[in-house]
């Protein structure tokens, strides 16, 4: 099946009114990969009619970041959602996103702060007030979001709660490749050298995980070790064990799921990985 391709308003409308049944949006900034495929299939699973927007949101990047550089690959991209059973791809231009200055954009709060809002100020407000807008224009029933983004996906929720979005919000595993390093677009920035050096991240989740019968501190110090030892081309920005729902770090005596967050830069390329975990009562 070939995707309609909609790149303004007017023509998402059109696509939009000619839905029938329910829909699922998959968002994504494009580049995309098998991880991008499995939420696509997964909205499949859910949704008679599956849209996938391809938008590189320049509101979530910062100044010093990759906006200019992230791949855009937008034939390949189409090709990957005909494969997958793709209905509509929504790509519009930035002017088609943004016609003037937003005044009026969201605000992450506290949560957005945290974690990954530490190194990267702003991006949680600038992802939100896209994925609004997103939501918006394209009215899904149905939003599928990648695990690997686990900050992400907890803040989109809280928004979805919190605003009160007419969206269900459904999350999908990380796809990994077979030695461990999560799918990213940002993986194509990675030299050899740099990609075996990365593969640390999903080292340190392992050995995180192993760690889980010996309790919350034991599992942050089996992760560090690995990445301690990761020698100097990785640089640490964070290595924590959160609660899912707020990405506050959980105490010693937590029990009840948590994720295990790292991120780190390779090279020039930042790289986050996480893995969900599961803290027995007694530990
Ligand atoms: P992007 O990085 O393109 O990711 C799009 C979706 O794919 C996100 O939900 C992300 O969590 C998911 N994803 C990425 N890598 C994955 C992997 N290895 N396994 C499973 N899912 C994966 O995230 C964004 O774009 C943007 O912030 C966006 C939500 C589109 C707003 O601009």
């Amino acid at each position: 099946m070939t995707p309609v391709i909609v790149r303004t308003r007017a023509e998402l409308a059109a696509a939009r009114t000619g839905v029938e049944g329910t829909l699922a949006l998959v968002p994504t900034m494009g580049a995309l990969h098998e991880g991008h495929r499995s939420l696509i299939r997964r909205a499949r699973e859910i949704a008679g009619t599956v849209a996938v927007s391809v938008f590189v949101n320049p509101l979530q990047f910062g100044p010093n970041e990759d906006f200019d550089r992230y791949p855009r690959t937008f034939a390949d991209d189409v090709e990957a959602c005909a494969a997958e059973g793709v209905s509509i791809v929504f790509a519009p231009s930035v002017d088609v996103m943004y016609p003037a200055e937003p005044q009026v954009t969201l605000k992450s709060g506290p949560m957005g702060a945290r974690v990954e809002g530490v190194t990267r100020p702003g991006h949680f407000d600038g992802m939100l007030t896209v994925v609004l807008k997103l939501l918006n224009l394209v009215r899904p029933d149905v939003a599928v979001f990648g695990e690997k983004d686990a900050q992400q996906l907890a803040m989109i929720r809280r928004m979805v709660a919190d605003l009160n979005v007419p969206v269900e919000v459904v999350g999908a595993p990380t796809v990994r490749e077979p030695d461990g390093l999560a799918l990213s677009s940002r993986n194509r920035y990675l030299t050899e050298t740099d990609r075996s050096t990365a593969l640390a991240l999903s080292r340190a989740l392992r050995a995180g995980a192993d760690a889980v019968p010996d309790g919350p501190s034991a599992v942050v110090k089996a992760a560090r070790a690995v990445l301690d030892g990761a020698g100097p081309a990785l640089h640490l920005d964070y290595i924590v064990l959160v609660d899912p729902a707020t990405f506050l770090e959980v105490s010693d005596a937590h029990t009840g799921p948590a994720v295990l967050a790292v991120a780190a830069r390779v090279g020039t390329t930042h790289l986050i990985d996480n893995t969900p975990l599961e803290f027995p009562k007694e530990h």
